[in-house]
């Protein structure tokens, strides 16, 4: 098993894998997931188009292959090339998951973190690299089939991330459950923790919702052994998110934050954002159509030919263009979208990773 690093966490006798969690398109880069690997939490690098985030800060153009290996790379700089630096994939962007999972490897990636779909056949593609393999998941039964089919490779999950239903991005639930009692993260821990315990105990890190040092002392107490934190990390100076998301982040109050499936994001899961993005409101209101000119999104059909899975019957918005412009790396002028978890309504300014360090951690370096 490879391990992941865990961190003097106060009020806690036992040190805790704290993962900044994977953020696309463009919000956790090198920049971000460097500063946070410097202070001995993982930090994540998104895979998402990371072809165009490498160009705007390199100036040339890259394969998916070469931008993962080169963004990998920075973070690693940027975190004294010492730092556990992981890249987040998602299985459903067919196109450049394998290449960016291989890419990822060539730069000296520390660990995979790959949710939206699960990742099955994820032993095989890494081979034999001594790095951590961390599914996402939001229940034990998703986890239990991981472990079964992973069996068949000699491996295990070096840890996994439980995603409960308060997380930003996608949500791994159907619309209607998202706030049942039976679906709150509490809920979900006990079973997953048991199918983790019963395939060689490995760690269980939970995500969503998860804010301060006391969440992270009362998850610890429980049984957890460790947290992923996005939308704290997107409020922050190291973050790719735009400013207008960052003021957005801000502003944003309890009642400015929904799941939205209609009009939805093409992956076809429900979606947590701020109803008041412009580019959701201009979908609201079907003011822009779907052109689908940057093709993140393709998969192959049936017939053979590569599609969006924005064109297969979802009232989708164009997720690529929205989540580009929310990251200013549009060179086209489409409106943002803003991800957030339901945390963002309690952020009130944004900090550089070492201020949210010291906060989430009460421990100066
Ligand atoms: C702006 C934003 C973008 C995200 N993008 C991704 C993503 O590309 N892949 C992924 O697996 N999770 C994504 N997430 C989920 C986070 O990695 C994390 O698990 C989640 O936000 C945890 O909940 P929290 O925001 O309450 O801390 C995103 C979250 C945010 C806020």
């Amino acid at each position: 098993m490879v391990e992941l690093p865990k961190i003097a966490v106060r009020g806690l006798d036992r040190g805790v894998i704290l993962i900044q969690g994977g953020m696309g398109a463009g919000v956790s880069l090198a920049r971000l997931a460097g500063a946070v690997a410097l202070r001995g939490g993982v930090g994540t690098v998104s895979f998402i188009a990371l072809d165009r985030m490498v160009e705007r800060r390199t100036g040339f153009k890259v394969s998916h292959r070469e931008a993962a290996k080169l963004e990998i790379e920075e973070a690693r700089r940027l975190s004294g090339n010492n730092g556990v630096v992981a890249i987040n994939c998602m299985v459903l962007i067919e196109k450049t998951y394998i290449p960016s999972i291989e890419g990822a490897i060539e730069g000296g990636v520390n660990a995979i973190i790959a949710g939206a779909g699960l990742p099955m056949t994820l032993p095989e593609i890494v081979g034999d690299a001594q790095i951590a393999l961390v599914p996402i998941i939001s229940s034990g039964r998703a986890l239990e089939l991981i472990c079964r089919r992973w069996s068949r490779y000699g491996r295990m999950p070096d840890a996994v991330v439980l995603e409960g239903p308060l997380a930003g991005g996608h949500l791994g639930f159907n619309v209607e459950d998202i706030s049942k009692p039976e679906f709150r993260l509490e809920e979900l821990f006990g079973p997953v923790k048991e199918v983790a315990q019963k395939n060689g105990d490995f760690p269980v890190v939970v995500a969503g919702g998860i804010y301060a040092r006391e969440d992270i002392v009362r998850w610890m107490n429980v049984g957890a052994d460790g947290v992923q934190i996005g939308t704290r990390f997107a409020a922050t100076d190291e973050s790719g998110a735009s400013e207008e998301f960052k003021r957005a982040i801000v502003a944003a109050r309890e009642e400015d934050i929904e799941v939205v499936t209609n009009p939805g994001s093409p992956a076809g899961m429900p979606f947590r954002i701020i109803k008041s993005s412009p580019g959701y409101q201009q979908a609201l209101s079907r003011g822009r159509p779907l052109l689908c000119d940057k093709q993140y999104l393709l998969h192959g059909g049936e017939d053979g030919r590569m599609t969006c899975l924005a064109l297969e019957g979802y009232e989708a918005f164009c997720i690529c263009n929205a989540l580009l412009s929310a990251a200013d790396s549009n060179d086209t002028s489409d409106l943002p979208i803003f991800t957030v978890g339901t945390n963002a309504s309690r952020v009130d300014r944004i900090l550089s990773v070492d201020e949210l360090m010291d906060e989430l951690t009460g421990v100066m370096p």
